[in-house]
């Protein structure tokens, strides 16, 4: 039995791979809000020779057949399987559903991206990675975040000690809507900030707490406050709405040296570096005391070229099935982000309660 180490994929293999070549036909499942967006992708980057669309509503089917006429369009999730010529599935369908799809799908040999999250419970995503393993299949997640500019930039300026000491990050995804009526706030939104602050600190939290409430059905939190505990007291505080005036997707990095303001609604200047800190002497008349001074510095703001994160994504898909490359949002990375959502539901069960984060081992047969 082979166990697969839970590390974190290296900065280093991050970048671009060089090969790009085009795969048979990909199959979108799933036409619904965001799926055409992939069907778009794929055929912009021309990464592949045909695109077979399914989803079971013939009015969406027909809209993406109308936008695209080389498009082939199915309702049957079976006939997408048994094509010999789909070499790779991407599920954007209800979240509830991601779990199964995958499975068939891998077990027809095809290499599968799966939208976020990548399934509804630990167990089911290391299914998924074991079974990825055996059959030599890609599995990738669509942490779609993971692929943008600024996102990057932040991890880099953590990664650099620019920041200094990484004392917390504080997040919040609001807007009014869009309400989802199979998975709750966390699962929708929170999966976000959660891949986006493992990516950039390179580190899983040791426990979790969450509340939410749920106003508007029965059992499905419309908004929740995650609490992600690291090692050495770097602590993460997300809050996620689907209730709220704003739109507001906005990460803040607060580190020993500088702090850093991330907001993904900046039409430009997404990233601003505050040379801001508290310093601290010791006051040495009343020797335990310490003295605080407050350093308001600069303001700087990194140039970055943005390229639609879901494009990359997609040219990173078909890179990894051209060359065997382990793609940077791998099953592995899914299971990581279902894991602390996952502690995160048991936490918002138990009032709150601090929940250790436990990621299942994937083992093979
Ligand atoms: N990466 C991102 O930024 C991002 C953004 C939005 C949504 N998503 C993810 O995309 C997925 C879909 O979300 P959505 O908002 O588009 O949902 P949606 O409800 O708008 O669309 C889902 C579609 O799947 C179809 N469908 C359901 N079961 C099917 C089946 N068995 N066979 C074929 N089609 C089936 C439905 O008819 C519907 O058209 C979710 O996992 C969501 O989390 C990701």
């Amino acid at each position: 039995m082979e166990i697969i180490a839970e590390t974190f994929n290296s900065p280093a293999a991050n970048g671009r791979t060089a090969e790009r070549a085009r795969l048979g036909a990909i199959a979108v499942v799933g036409l619904g809000y965001w799926g055409p967006n992939w069907v778009r992708n794929i055929h912009q980057s021309g990464c592949a020779e045909r695109v077979v669309a399914c989803d079971l509503d013939a009015g969406r089917r027909d809209r993406i057949a109308h936008l695209y006429p080389a498009t082939r369009v199915t309702s049957h999730f079976d006939r997408v399987l048994a094509d010999p010529e789909v070499e790779a599935v991407i599920i954007a369908t209800p979240v509830g559903t991601h779990y199964e799809m995958a499975r068939r799908a891998l077990e027809a040999d095809k290499s599968v991206l799966v939208e976020k999250p990548l399934a509804t419970s630990p167990a089911e995503a290391a299914e998924l990675v074991a079974l990825a393993r055996e059959r030599e299949r890609v599995l990738m997640v669509g942490h779609t975040f993971e692929y943008s500019a600024p996102v990057l930039k932040l991890r880099d300026i953590i990664a650099s000690g620019e920041l200094g000491e990484i004392f917390y990050v504080s997040s919040t995804r609001a807007n009014l809507g869009l309400l989802q009526h199979d998975v709750n706030v966390a699962w929708d939104l929170a999966v976000h900030d959660i891949s986006i602050i493992l990516m950039a600190l390179g580190q899983m939290p040791e426990r979790v707490s969450c509340h939410g409430e749920s106003h508007y059905r029965r059992g499905i939190e419309d908004v929740a406050l995650l609490t992600l505990h690291f090692s050495r007291g770097v602590i993460a505080f997300i809050h996620v709405s689907w209730l709220d005036p704003n739109k507001i997707r906005r990460t803040t990095v607060v580190g020993s040296r500088k702090m850093l303001v991330y907001d993904d609604t900046a039409p430009q200047e997404k990233i601003r570096i505050y040379d801001k800190r508290v310093d601290v002497q010791r006051y040495y008349d009343t020797f335990s005391d310490f003295q605080y001074s407050y350093r308001y510095g600069d303001i700087q703001i990194p140039r970055i070229e943005e390229t639609e994160p879901l494009r990359l994504e997609c040219e990173h898909f078909v890179d990894c099935i051209r060359t065997g490359a382990t793609p940077r949002t791998d099953g592995l990375c899914g299971l990581r982000v279902v894991s602390v959502l996952h502690a995160a539901s048991a936490s918002l069960r138990d009032g709150g309660r601090l929940t250790p984060v436990e990621v299942p081992r994937v083992a093979l047969r």
